[in-house]
């Protein structure tokens, strides 16, 4: 079936047959197609949910036990640096301490899939006004990539869409990671520069805002795994965290995220978070 946009989607697409009588004879048969585009996508969604529903399930676990033996091993490091002061140990000293710092970088990606399990701990909301949350976030996240991206010879612009977002009860905090982890995204996904335009506004009783690139967009199998936890394309470097913390923060609100993208295009991701959760 061609849809409206000229596009054959044959894995959307159900036939039902119908035989048609007429006077008591056989007057051939109807054949009617159905597109299911939408039905597909809503599954989609609940299989995708579910998919990371396990997944927290797991990484819950084992982050739990991480966690204990991290801890028994960061006191026993604390206690060996304590006996290497003497002269003498300075050797053992120097490596006891790149331990100690390994050990932390675990406990560091340890705490980001607790986030992204449930959450980060219940902390203080207060009424954030998101115009301005974007506002500040723009500015603090361009300190941090404008000269690089000077440096190498791109250049991408930001522009904000601003729209009328009613106020929203969120830990600030929460509000500035998930935009950063998006906009630091929107840069990486523009190699040769291009635009990142942020938005807000309000969708019956939802807050809204989004992120859009320019860039090299998403192809639809890593659409299927963006949200999952150390899932990347940009190398082993890469802990492939940023968007597993960002779904377990917007679910924490009873908030969703979209991506609509197309490679070669760009990408958008909306994020929206009701005015009055329910809990
Ligand atoms: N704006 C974007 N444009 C294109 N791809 C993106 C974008 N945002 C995320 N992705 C894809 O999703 C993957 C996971 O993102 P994320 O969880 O933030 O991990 P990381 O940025 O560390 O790779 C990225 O590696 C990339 O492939
Ligand atoms: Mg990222």
């Amino acid at each position: 079936m061609i849809s409206e946009t000229g596009v054959i989607s044959p894995d959307t697409l159900s036939f039902t047959k119908e035989k048609k009588k007429l006077e008591g004879k056989s007057a051939g048969t109807i054949i009617i197609g159905h597109d299911l585009t939408e039905e597909k996508r809503t599954l989609g969604k609940l299989i995708q949910e579910e998919r990371l529903e396990a997944l927290g399930e797991l990484t819950g676990g084992a982050a739990h036990k991480f966690n204990n033996v991290l801890t028994v091993i960061l006191s026993y490091i604390q206690f060996l640096l304590q006996e290497t002061e003497e002269p003498g140990l300075e050797k053992i000293k120097k490596q006891l301490e790149l331990v100690e710092k390994s050990a932390f970088e675990g406990a560091k990606v340890v705490s980001e899939l607790r986030e992204f399990v449930r959450g980060r701990k219940e902390a203080e909301r207060v009424e954030v006004d998101l115009n301005e949350r974007v506002k500040d976030v723009v500015v603090t996240a361009q300190f941090r990539w404008k000269d690089q991206a000077q440096a190498m010879g791109i250049r991408i612009n930001t522009e904000l869409d601003l729209g009328n977002p009613p106020p929203l009860m969120l830990n600030d905090y929460d509000l500035r990671r998930v935009l950063t982890e998006m906009i630091f995204n929107a840069v990486e996904a523009l190699p040769e520069g291009g635009k990142i335009i942020l938005a807000t506004g309000r969708e019956e009783n939802q807050a809204y805002f989004s992120v859009t690139d320019t860039g090299v967009g998403v192809s639809p199998q890593t659409k299927k795994r963006i949200f999952d936890p150390f899932f990347t394309t940009k190398g082993p470097q890469i802990n492939g965290l940023g968007l597993s913390v960002c779904y377990g923060i917007i679910k924490k609100y009873g908030g969703t995220i979209e991506v609509k993208s197309e490679e070669s295009k760009g990408t958008t991701f909306t994020i929206r978070i009701p005015i009055h959760p329910q809990k």
